[in-house]
């Protein structure tokens, strides 16, 4: 884990999902990305976004809540998507399998990560929390961001680096 801290404001939907597609187009495969956030904290929407910046053609899918816990989508990777809030203790993850998901032909996203910290804290994820700032704006911090992710954001706010 570096010690990196993004944060980004949020001021609408599609800015939460430009964010998600501009993170998920910058994923080499093998990423591990948990997200964190309240109700209506715009994970879905975040989602939305990382779905699209793999190119994966199912994004209603991808949004739209199943039986399932954990969720595969094709596209330039594989979207595996965990939904923690629906298991029933951290355990589960492990006996679902979850090590064999940390693949390089995969992004994983866990949802609701802050249920299952002490198994995935393991894969280095890339940390997102998600809080409400207002009607329609969103804060939006990311903890050990690849380098990559590290570049591209910070040169989209040079703001940023003088603050
Ligand atoms: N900047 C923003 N980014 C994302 N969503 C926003 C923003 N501003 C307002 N919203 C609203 O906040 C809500 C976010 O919903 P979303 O389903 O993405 O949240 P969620 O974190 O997945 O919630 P849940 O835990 O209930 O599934 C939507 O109603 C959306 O219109
Ligand atoms: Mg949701």
């Amino acid at each position: 884990m570096n010690d990196t801290q993004i944060e980004i404001t949020s001021r609408s939907v599609d800015e939460t999902i430009a964010l998600g597609r501009k993170i998920a187009q910058l994923c080499q495969g093998g990423e591990l990305i948990a997200l964190i956030g309240q109700l209506g904290a715009g994970k879905t929407h975040l989602i939305k976004g990382i779905a699209q910046g793999l190119d994966v053609e199912q994004i209603n899918d991808v949004t739209s809540p199943t039986f399932t816990l954990i969720n595969e989508y094709p596209g330039r990777l594989y979207l595996v998507h965990i939904d923690a809030y629906r298991l029933e203790n951290a355990q589960q993850l492990e006996q679902l399998g979850f090590d064999e998901y940390i693949d390089p032909d995969n992004v994983t996203v866990v949802e609701w990560a802050d249920r299952v910290t002490q198994i995935i804290d393991e894969y280095d994820p890339i940390t997102i929390r998600m809080h409400h700032d207002g009607p329609t704006q969103r804060k939006i911090q990311i903890q050990n961001p690849t380098p990559d992710i590290t570049q591209a954001l910070q040169n989209q706010k040079p703001k940023r680096l003088d603050s």
